[in-house]
């Protein structure tokens, strides 16, 4: 079937400007960009835009843990090491898988509803993560969150995480897997070198929390740039580094390398801000995340975008570092990127149909043109200016409804887990 967005603005983080067209989807992908001066294709499905919509591409929130909305508002404003080993992880202890399918459902209800089209995430049970997500047909970037404990727990941990990568690694070209050691301070360093070089020998990327507070760097064996190193990480086909913090800019990365900014948890939790701005000038590749739902508290990639760009202007004194557009490609094809998706986060002809559809015709929008809309878009605007979330040509998400997920069911199986796990 194909859909005709006829007469809309498009933008995307290829683009300096907005344009003004129709845009045909077909077989799951953007099959024809023509100017809006020109006669229209014919398709079974028209949504006018009348210049009053707007597509940009779906959003990639890249670093989550999606089930966490289980956890969500445990431990208010406590230091990181408290609220993880005080409110977190006891409670994480109670999770059984069903918990973690449903507490996955009830995150991409959320990240749905707010143009979030693929998340990266961390976390454990992720069978049943995969499941959800192939169930209501989203993508995902997915890795079992890697950490020590009793004898033999980080192994069998590892060999889940590869067992997880041979059943659903390019599961319908909506899912690829990680390596997801969790941090420094939670894998003892001999066995991290032993999940980076299964993540080279398997072929795998990796998905890693590196240096989100100081006392983490100040804790470190060695300095940033030798841990990296000698594990063995940068060996691995892709890294992506969530919060990096306190990862000095003069750090030498090669290309493989994206660091993964969270601006509201680490802002949240007090770990700092990281300098974005210089990693900007240097060319490393950054991608937006929004952490779990328990240490932002939003699933909201809109948030993320507005955060980031008005956050280090602050920091900087600087009103013109971070663009709209900048963190437009951080949210969208750099996340994408960033975990081995192709042809995705940016609206591009034969590139695959993610993509949100935002509504203009609002006050916040009087005055938005082609020049200016990456500006009012993060500035401006908001989640709640979503009108639909496509994914691979089709809506998970249309006008407040979820064709392919029962939102009443996930939600009260939601709340059924989280009184389980809090009584
Ligand atoms: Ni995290």
């Amino acid at each position: 079937m194909a859909t005709l967005f006829k007469d809309v603005l498009i933008l995307d983080g290829s683009r300096e400007k907005a344009e003004r067209v129709h845009m045909l989807v077909s077989k799951g992908r953007i099959a024809q960009i023509l100017d809006a001066s020109e006669n229209p294709p014919s398709a079974d499905k028209i949504i006018s835009g009348h210049g009053k919509l707007a597509v940009i591409p779906g959003f990639v929130n890249a670093h989550t843990h999606a089930a966490m909305v289980l956890l969500r508002g445990l431990g208010e404003e406590a230091p990181l090491m408290e609220w993880l080993q005080n409110k977190i992880w006891p409670v994480e202890d109670k999770l059984t898988p069903e918990y973690i399918y449903w507490g996955t459902l009830s995150a991409m209800l959320e990240m749905l509803s707010t143009g979030t089209t693929c998340f990266a995430d961390m976390y454990f049970e992720m069978d049943r993560v995969a499941e959800a997500v192939l169930g209501a047909g989203m993508r995902a970037a997915l890795c079992r969150g890697i950490t020590a404990g009793e004898p033999g727990k980080i192994e069998r941990s590892l060999q889940n995480n590869l067992d997880l990568a041979e059943k659903y690694h390019g599961r319908e070209g909506l899912i690829t897997v990680q390596l997801g050691p969790h941090a420094p301070y939670t894998v003892p360093f001999e066995s991290m070198k032993n999940i980076a070089s299964a993540a080279k020998s398997h072929g795998l990327g990796i998905h890693f929390h590196f240096l989100e507070t100081e006392g983490e760097l100040q804790n470190l064996p060695m300095s940033p740039e030798e841990y990296l190193n000698s594990s063995g990480l940068l060996d691995a086909p892709y890294l992506t580094l969530a919060h990096a913090v306190w990862l000095d800019v003069n750090t030498e990365l090669p290309d493989n390398v994206t660091l993964i900014h969270n601006p509201n948890s680490n802002l949240k939790l007090g770990s700092g801000v990281m300098p974005l701005v210089s990693w900007l000038e240097r060319g490393v590749p950054v991608a937006l995340g929004t952490d779990g739902a328990s240490s932002n508290n939003r699933l909201d990639m809109w948030e993320e975008m507005r955060i980031a760009a008005l956050l280090h202007k602050g920091v900087n004194k600087d009103p013109v570092c971070v663009s709209a557009l900048d963190v437009l490609r951080m949210a969208t094809y750099e996340g994408a990127r960033a975990y081995g998706f192709s042809q995705k986060g940016m609206l591009q002809e034969g590139w695959f149909a993610d993509l949100v559809l935002v509504n203009l015709d609002k006050p916040h929008y009087i005055g938005v043109n082609e020049e200016n809309l990456a500006a009012y878009l993060v500035y401006a605007g908001s989640s709640a200016d979503v009108e639909g979330t496509m994914i691979n040509g089709r809506w998970l998400y249309k006008n407040g409804e979820y064709p392919t997920l029962d939102c009443e069911e996930i939600m009260q199986k939601t709340r059924e887990a989280r009184e389980a796990i809090t009584k």
